[in-house]
C-alpha cells in the first residue's frame, strides 16, 4: 500500500477522533476499501482504539473491508428478491466471471458482491453494477450486462 496518500489525508487530524467517518471515506475513496494498515495509522493519528475503527469501518456497507473489481455487481438476495429468483442471478455472475461473492477477477476489473436488501424489493429482482440498480432482473439480462462491461474492458485494455 502507498502511503504517501493515507499520509496526506491524516495531515492535520492528529488527535482528532471525531474525524472518524470522514477520514475512512477519503480512504476508501482513494484506495477503493480500507486497507489494515491504514486502519492501524487512522487508529494511531486520531487516537482512536484500533477496535473502534474496525467496529465503524466494517459496520457501513459504504466502507469495503477488502479490495473489489472496477465493476462490482451486487446482487440482492434478501427475501423479496430470494423468491423471484435472486440465486439464479448469483449463479448467473458467479459462473459467467468464475468468482464467488467477495472475490475480485484475476485482472481486478470484476467483484462479486449479495446483499440482503437493495431498497427496492417491488422492483426485484435486482442486481446492481457500481451501485446502478437493474429490476426485474433476470439470468440473460444480467449475462448481457456482465457482456457490455467485458466489451468495456477490453476497449480500455485496447487503448492503454
Ligand atoms: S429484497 Fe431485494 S431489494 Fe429488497
Amino acid at each position: 500500500m502507498n502511503l504517501s496518500k493515507l499520509e496526506s489525508i491524516l495531515k492535520g487530524r492528529s488527535s482528532q477522533p471525531h474525524q472518524l467517518i470522514e477520514v475512512l471515506h477519503d480512504v476508501q475513496e482513494h484506495y477503493g476499501y480500507i486497507p489494515e494498515e491504514a486502519m492501524r495509522e487512522i487508529s494511531k493519528t486520531l487516537g482512536v482504539p484500533l477496535i473502534e475503527v474496525y467496529r465503524v469501518a466494517s459496520f457501513y456497507k459504504a466502507f469495503k473491508l477488502k479490495p473489489t473489481g472496477k465493476y462490482v455487481i451486487t446482487v440482492c438476495n434478501g427475501t423479496a428478491c430470494h423468491v423471484r429468483g435472486a440465486q439464479l442471478l448469483l449463479d448467473q455472475a458467479t459462473s459467467q466471471l468464475g468468482i464467488k461473492p467477495g472475490e475480485v477477477t484475476d485482472d481486478g476489473m470484476f467483484s462479486i458482491e449479495h446483499v440482503n436488501c437493495l431498497g427496492a424489493c417491488a422492483l426485484g429482482p435486482i442486481a446492481s453494477e457500481n451501485g446502478t440498480l437493474g429490476h426485474h432482473m433476470t439470468p440473460a439480462k444480467l449475462r448481457k450486462l456482465i457482456n457490455s462491461l467485458n466489451r468495456e474492458v477490453k476497449k480500455e485494455v485496447k487503448h492503454a
